[in-house]
């Protein structure tokens, strides 16, 4: 199955903790082009575990509907993701994590080691699934090995349907920046799409990578964490040179607008008080509005907080 077109050219990448269904849906209205869930260990799946549930939610509005799992037993993978196929647009393998819990499984990065492993992973899961198969990469197993253009080959020959490559290997903190001239060679060496990841701050890196790179697309993370207008900032970038910036009350009352979104699900309070708590980073008063946010204990309780703040913000541009 092939990739489907984007309405945009800046997705949404995949953090755990952070890109659950609210904000997703707040993004994709704000111009991603494509929110990816966190990665969803296969077996936690299969097992129906109640914590995992909550990381299987999916909008009606959401379009594709992009579900990463992670995992290293094809059979597995399959089984689990057949379960999930119904619900959504999408499978993502997720071949990147570095997380020691998961590559001790032999899973995320660990498979970088052997391209020819992720190319029979991809294969059985397209054979099984009627939905495209995409699969997330870093550029390699350690500093010294660089797999991501076979990697994106053998998921290219295995009938993959693109390849997203954060430009860094798996031992690399963020520390150094991402190395986005291995972006082009994957490009260069396939003929599915490609996403760029790694370092865009902003919509003109975003630019800079597509230009740089000639990927087809990139995915946003950390930038985007509490801060998903940067994908309508991108989007007026990309195709009219120009963008708008929030004002700190604007901002917050995005976070208001994610709780009200959030509502329509099933969500814990620390869930929605981290992603409030973060929409204030950088703001003027943020450090106090986290504390307070902190004391609540509703779900209105954090809007009441978020609405005061938001007003007095926009009312009294001195306080900036
Ligand atoms: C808090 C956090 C959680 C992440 N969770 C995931 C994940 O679940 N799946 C995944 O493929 N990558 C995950 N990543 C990696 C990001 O998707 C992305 O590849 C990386 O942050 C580089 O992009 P950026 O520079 O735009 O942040 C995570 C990164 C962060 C910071």
């Amino acid at each position: 199955m092939r990739f489907p077109p984007l309405k945009a050219k800046a997705c949404l990448a995949p953090l755990a903790g952070y890109t659950d269904v609210a904000f997703r849906v707040l993004a994709q209205r704000l111009g991603a082009g494509m929110c990816v869930t966190e990665l969803v260990s296969a077996e936690a799946i299969l097992r129906k575990n109640p914590e995992t549930l909550r990381y299987l939610q999916f909008a009606d509005e959401e379009s594709p509907k992009a579900l990463q799992i992670f995992g290293d037993d094809p059979d597995r993978l399959v089984e689990a993701a057949s379960m999930m196929e119904a619900k959504v647009d999408l499978i993502d393998l997720n071949c990147g994590c570095p997380a020691a819990k998961i590559v001790r499984g032999g899973a995320g990065a660990a498979l970088l080691k052997d391209p020819a492993r992720i190319g029979r992973i991809v294969a059985a899961l397209v054979d099984a699934l009627s939905v495209p198969v995409t699969v997330k990469i870093r550029l390699g197993p350690s500093k010294r090995e660089y797999t991501c253009v076979a990697v994106a080959q053998a998921v290219e020959d295995a009938g993959g349907a693109a390849v997203t490559v954060h430009a860094r290997p798996y031992t690399q903190s963020y520390d150094k920046p991402a190395e986005w001239e291995w972006i082009r060679k994957v490009k260069e060496a396939v003929s599915v799409p490609v996403l760029g990841n790694g370092d865009i701050t902003s919509p003109e890196r975003a630019k800079a990578m597509l230009d740089e790179t000639g990927c087809d697309y990139v995915m946003i993370g950390r930038a985007a964490m509490g801060n998903p207008y940067i994908f309508r900032q991108t989007d007026g970038f990309l195709t009219e040179g120009s963008y708008r910036t929030l004002s700190d009350a604007e901002r917050i009352a995005l976070a208001n607008d994610y709780l009200a979104i959030a509502e329509g699900f099933d969500y814990t309070m620390p869930q929605l008080k981290g992603q409030a708590q973060v929409f204030t980073k950088g703001t003027v008063g943020g450090g106090r509005l986290r504390a307070q946010l902190n004391t609540a204990r509703t779900v209105d309780e954090i809007g009441r907080i978020l609405t005061a703040v938001a007003g007095q913000t926009s009312r009294d541009p001195r306080r900036r």
